[in-house]
């Protein structure tokens, strides 16, 4: 079991790079921007709430987030965890290693995605996702080879988030630089931190990112 987090701004690249690590290596990805998208459909109070935060751009309070996690933590077997836009906050942080430390596991490496604003934006602008299977792609850098067409599933429902607009960019990347980027601290000095350029084609930072799972995984 080799646990790791991809740590990154909005665009950065983690959503993409799960993926690839599930379908190549088994492991589970446990992505709370998906846990909550799911659970803003629920047509609850907590969904209304929820959705507001995330449309604009906010931070979900950290109660919530940890309960999601542990939940899906309990009831997912496999090769290992990447967390993913989780944890953003330092209080995340302290309760995800209270959470492994309680199941007997480890945190094998948080790897930090670096990627300039800039690239995000082009990133955010053009992404758009498969509503049936979640593949994600890009208008310029990653289209679908059959225009409308999901390559993994065949799907014709493509969907652009709602929170892919130049104004909740803006409050998710002040939200990233305030609360989550002091992470990449809290990470070093507990010895755990990689850094990998997330600039890099999609290949080339899957290749990065397995030379230090393969590294963790025997260490
Ligand atoms: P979340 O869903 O986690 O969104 P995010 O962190 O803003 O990250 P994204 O999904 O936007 O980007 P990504 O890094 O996964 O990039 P992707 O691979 O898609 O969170 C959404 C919201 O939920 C938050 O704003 C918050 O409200 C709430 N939330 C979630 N977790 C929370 C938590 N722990 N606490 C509190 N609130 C929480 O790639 C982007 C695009 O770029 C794609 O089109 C892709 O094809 C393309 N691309 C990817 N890699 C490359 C590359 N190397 N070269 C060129 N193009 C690339």
């Amino acid at each position: 079991m080799t646990n790791i987090i991809l740590l990154g701004p909005p665009g950065a690249g983690k959503g993409t790079q799960a993926r690839k690590l599930v379908e190549e290596r088994g492991m589970v990805q446990l992505s709370t921007g998906d846990m909550l998208r799911e659970a803003r459909t629920s047509g609850t109070a907590m969904g209304r709430k929820v959705a507001a935060v995330m449309d604009g751009g906010g931070l979900v309070t950290d109660e919530i987030v940890i309960g999601l996690i542990e939940e899906k933590m309990k009831g997912s077997r496999g090769a290992g965890f990447i967390f993913d836009g989780f944890p953003r906050t330092l209080a995340q942080a302290d309760a995800l290693g209270a959470m492994l430390k309680r199941s007997g596991q480890r945190l094998d490496a948080v790897i930090e995605m670096r990627v300039d604003d800039e690239a995000l934006v082009r990133r955010i602008s053009g992404r758009f996702t498969c509503g049936n299977c979640g593949e994600v792609y890009h208008d310029q850098t990653r289209p679908t080879k059959k225009p409308g067409t999901c390559d993994v599933c065949g799907s014709t429902d493509m969907q652009r988030r709602a929170d892919d607009n130049a104004e909740s960019l803006k409050v998710r990347l002040m939200e990233y630089y305030k609360k989550t980027s002091p992470l990449i601290g809290y990470y070093y000095a507990l010895g755990d931190l990689f850094t990998i350029d997330g600039l890099a084609e999609i290949g080339d930072v899957a290749k990065s990112l397995a030379g230090i799972v393969d590294q963790q995984a025997v260490s």
